[in-house]
Formats: structure tokens, sequence, C-alpha cells
């Protein structure tokens, strides 16, 4: 009973401290989170915290909530972005399923970025999504390791499998898959430039090009990469908060080159002394290609699901909206039930259940990691082995 007098106690200083402190910078006021109940976050009792930003398109609103409710863990911080050209019902649909969906409302861990971004794709602006919500992210919350996920991914391990797999991990570690070997992306992305309207207009429309094209740069050099990484803190602040140029100079160059989110971060972080070596060169994501490789990825289906397991990524793109292998996810990996439910972890367990049925308080601090925690840790070793480490760092 101890636990619950102090559970309460906890509880009634958050709501001061949410109220007084927290003036929800995030949230659309009128669409506000519920701040009734809220965890004090300097109590946060896990290892190790994770920041998502989870972004979303017109018609993603399906996808979007059911990978919300997969990534979930009361430990985390999950920010939405939902593109400014989704149609204004979806826009409050997703409002009202993170204000209506009792256990993020009491632990008033997931908010929606209030004043969204006009996204256009290859577009710097999607770049600036992603900065805007580090900002944001960094302003609020406490975190180790921020997250760029979409509403198309999933997850291959619970959150209490990767909190476990990334607890004796160096915080300053960054997962950003790079390389400095530009191959055709020399003369597709290097040379050519762009405009992106949606940085000053508000109607939708796609990236211009420049008829002219510019030189290579040789003030510093390129890399290009995958757009998924996940950064650490610290390195989250050096790029936003600009006490050293770099981020900011590249950041105004980058505004014209194609597909931006895919050379910003490798760039930044493998031109800086200070941050080259925390790079680990990998996106922890399983994601096939055609072959010859499309425009996008391929959608990942049943036959996918062995393979995606061996690979022992904790995260997978692309999937259509409601594709079987989400179905053999939730089951065998998430334990998840049908529609509402949450991915297990020790937090929503009762004593010898399997599944989780809600917020048990007395849980609180419990992780429960499975074969997914082993997985996404023979992975990391193998990352950051000796001979693989720093061998593969910004070559
Ligand atoms: C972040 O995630 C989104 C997925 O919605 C992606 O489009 C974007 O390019 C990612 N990366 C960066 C650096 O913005
Ligand atoms: C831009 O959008 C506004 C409001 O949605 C509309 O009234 C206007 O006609 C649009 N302009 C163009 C050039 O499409
Ligand atoms: C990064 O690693 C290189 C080579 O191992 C070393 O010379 C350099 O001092 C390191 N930089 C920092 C900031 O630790
Ligand atoms: C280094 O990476 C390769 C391929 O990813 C892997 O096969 C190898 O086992 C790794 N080395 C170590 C020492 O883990």
């Amino acid at each position: 009973m101890g636990i619950k007098t102090s559970m309460i106690f906890f509880i009634f200083t958050a709501i001061f401290f949410c109220l007084v402190y927290l003036y929800i910078p995030i949230t659309k006021p009128s669409i506000a989170v519920s701040s009734n109940n809220i965890l004090l976050k300097s109590q946060n009792p896990y290892p190790v915290t994770f920041a998502y930003l989870i972004s979303a398109s017109k018609g993603d609103t399906v996808k979007l909530k059911r990978a919300l409710l997969a990534l979930y863990h009361p430990g985390n911080y999950y920010l939405i972005h939902m593109d400014k050209g989704a149609p204004e019902n979806e826009q409050n649909e997703i409002a009202e399923f993170i204000s209506n969906e009792p256990v993020f409302s009491l632990v008033n861990n997931v908010y929606m970025v209030g004043k969204p971004n006009l996204v256009t794709y290859r577009g710097p602006t999607m770049l600036a999504t992603t900065l805007h919500a580090m900002a944001m992210l960094l302003r609020c919350c406490k975190w180790d390791w921020f997250i760029n996920l979409s509403a198309s991914d999933y997850p291959l391990v619970t959150q209490d499998d990767l909190i476990d797999a990334f607890s004796d991990l160096p915080r300053d570690l960054n997962f950003v898959q790079h390389s400095g070997q530009l191959g055709w992306k020399l003369n597709k992305r290097a040379k050519p430039m762009i405009i992106d309207p949606g940085l000053y207009s508000i109607n939708k429309s796609e990236i211009w090009w420049v008829i002219k094209q510019r030189t290579i740069p040789n003030a510093f050099k390129l890399y290009t990469g995958s757009a998924w990484t996940i950064l650490s803190r610290s390195f989250a602040e050096y790029c936003i908060v600009g006490w050293d140029n770099l981020p900011r100079n590249l950041l105004l160059y980058y505004t014209n080159f194609v597909s931006s989110p895919e050379g910003y971060f490798q760039t930044v972080i493998c031109n800086s002394e200070d941050y080259k070596n925390t790079t680990v060169n990998h996106d922890l994501h399983y994601i096939t290609w055609d072959n010859p490789p499309k425009q996008h990825p391929r959608s990942l289906g049943l036959k996918d699901f062995r393979r995606m397991l061996l690979s022992n990524r904790p995260f997978a793109r692309k999937f259509k909206q409601n594709n079987k292998v989400l179905d053999k996810i939730d089951q065998e990996i998430l334990k998840r039930q049908r529609r509402r439910g949450y991915t297990y972890g020790g937090w929503c367990s009762k004593s010898g259940k399997n599944s989780c049925s809600g917020f048990q308080s007395e849980n609180y601090g419990v992780l429960r990691p499975g074969p997914g925690s082993r997985r996404v840790k023979t992975l990391l070793t193998r990352l950051l082995s000796t001979k693989n480490f720093s061998k593969r760092q910004c070559r």
C-alpha cells in the first residue's frame, strides 16, 4: 500500500509541476492532451529513455494509431507530426485518439506538434520537421536517444527489449548509416539544386529544379546514407543549439539539396571532430529494395517475417495498412492483443500473465525483456566490435 500512497502524492506533485512549468508548448491548445494525471518525469525509473518522432501525412491515420500503440511505453516520449497538408478531420482524429487513450493521458508522454509543417516530399521541409521535433523534445523532456520513424514503420521488438538492449551502451552513440562514396548521387544529388515551395507557400506542391548546377563542396566532405537515424541527446543538442556553426551552415547548404534527409546528419556528424567518433554505421532498420532498386523500398509481407527476425534489427519498414504480417508481429513478437492492445512489457503485465491489460502502477519501472532484447544485443555487439566500429566510421 505504501507504493500506492506515494504514487498519489507523486501524481499531485506532478499536476502542480505540470501546470507551473510544463505549459504544454507542444499540443494544440484546443485539443491539449489531458494533464489530469502525470508521472513525474524527473523520476523516470527506466535505465534509458527514447524520444520518438512519428511523422504521418494524408491517409495515414490507421497506420499511425497502430504504430503508436505498438511502440508505446510509459518511460518514453512520443511526438506526432501530421503534415499540414493532411485534412483537418485527420488531424483531429489523431488528436482525439491521443487524448482519449487512457494510459496516454495518465502518463502524459504522447504529444502532437501543434503548429505542423507543410512537408514537401524530398524537400528540406522534411528535414526542418525533424529538427523542429528534436528542438521540442529537447525542451520538454529528458531522454537519451531520439528516433525518427514514419507511420509506415513498425517495431520488431518490444520497448522493454529495446530499453534493456540499449541500457549498457555509451549514451553518446549515434546510429547514422552513411558512406562517403557518393557514386551516382554525385551527379543526381550533389550537383543539382532545388527549391522547396513548402518554405514560403501555403499551397502544397512539388519541389522545383533550378537549371544551373553547382560544384561539389570543398569546404567539407559530403556523405550520404539512410534517412532513418537514432541520435544521442548530445548530438541533438549540437545540431539544434548551434554553438558551432557547422550544423547551421550545412542546413543552409542543404536547403537546395534534393533528399536532404539522406545526407544532412551524415555530413554534419562526419565533418565534426567532436562527434565523428560516436558514429555507428547502421540505421537499425530492416528495409529491402527491388532489384534493380526503385524509388521506394518494397512493402514487406508475410514472406519477409523470418528474414526480418533473423536480421536482429529493432525496426522495419515499410508496411501497408493492416498487412497480415503486422498481425503476426503483434502476436508472436509484441504479444499485443487485437485493436487497442499495448505491446507487452513489465509496466502493463499482471503477475503470471503474458499479456497486457492496462497500466499497473505498482509495476512502473519494471522491465520484462524477452528474446527481442537478445536479438538486438547480438546486432549491437557485432556493430560495436573493435573490428567493425571505428573501421566503418566516416569513410
Ligand atoms: C525522418 O523520418 C521521416 C519519416 O516520416 C523521413 O521522411 C525523414 O526523411 C527522416 N529523416 C530526417 C533526417 O528527417
Ligand atoms: C492556394 O490555396 C489557397 C487556400 O487554400 C487557395 O485559395 C488558392 O487558390 C491556392 N492558390 C494556388 C495558386 O493554387
Ligand atoms: C577520434 O578518433 C581518432 C582516431 O582514432 C582520434 O585521433 C581522435 O583524437 C578522436 N577524436 C576525439 C574527439 O576523441
Ligand atoms: C563485423 O560485421 C560483420 C558484418 O556485418 C560480421 O559478419 C562480423 O561478425 C562482425 N565482426 C565482429 C567481430 O563482430
